[in-house]
């Protein structure tokens, strides 16, 4: 278990690559239209990533992933490869970014409803927001890991959804993908006690029907069994000493 503790330099870094990633779905909001195409919306992320931003898109070719940008609409519960579909009224989709830049990842997703919005699919994307955010807020020195993942279960579970147990939210720096795994249910007082200067995300996968998920035969796509919809939120977080700070907040939240 290596949980890296960041300086304030490099807490800086990470503020730029979080700011870099939430501007970059502050930009794609507009191109979520029914007739895109999820490859189109790759596309543009992928040129504004590395054209404007001059950073990296993670994902290509992490791990053989083979596109900039993770798409994942209504029964796909994360890691979507962007494709030829069209997008159609009515669905909804988490796009997650994460940028590298200066050597620091920022790593952040929304959902966005496609053309008129799909009621039960409003509220489960509200509900899984609300849902990520009590977990945010159980963050700071000293508080435990369970307290963020028996928040959020709570809330979901209260809420008549399921929590997707076989993704979690992770440390990030450096690495995509660093110790601690940050799972989004749990019991209260239990888990890693947090310090300041780690930086992590919260990334809850909720589901409108039954927890259990399945891989599609690409290796990536994941799927609800039930093929009820999921909805995902994500925001990278640095922990500080009297609590914490969101490194990817949008335009609209700052
Ligand atoms: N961005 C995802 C996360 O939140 C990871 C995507 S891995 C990929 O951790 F390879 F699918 F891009
Ligand atoms: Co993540
Ligand atoms: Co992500």
């Amino acid at each position: 278990m290596t949980v890296t503790i960041k300086t304030p330099e490099e807490q800086d870094k990470m503020r730029v690559a979080g700011q870099l990633a939430a501007d970059v779905l502050d930009m794609i909001g507009d191109y979520v239209k029914p007739g895109v195409t999820t490859d189109e919306l790759d596309t543009i992320c992928h040129k504004f990533i590395t054209e404007e931003q001059d950073a990296i898109p993670a994902p290509l070719n992490y791990r053989g992933f083979p596109k900039s940008i993770c798409t994942s609409v209504n029964h796909v519960v994360c890691h979507g490869i962007p494709g030829e579909k069209r997008l159609k009224a009515g669905d909804a989709v988490n796009i997650d970014i994460t940028v590298i830049k200066d050597g620091f990842h920022g790593d952040t997703s929304r959902m966005f409803m496609v053309g008129k919005e799909n009621i039960q699919a409003r509220r489960l994307a509200d509900i899984t927001f609300q849902a990520m955010w009590r977990g945010i807020e159980e963050l700071g020195e000293g508080k435990h890991l369970g307290d963020v993942g028996a928040s959020i279960q709570q809330f979901v579970e209260k809420n008549r959804f399921s929590v997707v147990k076989e993704y979690c939210g992770h440390g990030i720096g450096r690495v995509f993908h660093e110790d601690p795994q940050v799972l989004h249910y749990g019991t209260r007082g239990t888990g890693m006690q947090l310090k300041a200067g780690m930086t992590l995300t919260v990334e809850p996968m909720v589901n409108a029907g039954k927890a259990g998920v399945r891989l599609l035969p690409d290796g990536w796509t994941v799927v609800t069994k039930d093929h009820s919809l999921s909805a995902q939120w994500e925001h990278t977080i640095l922990v500080t000493e009297t609590g914490y700070e969101v490194l990817t907040l949008g335009a609209a939240d700052r």
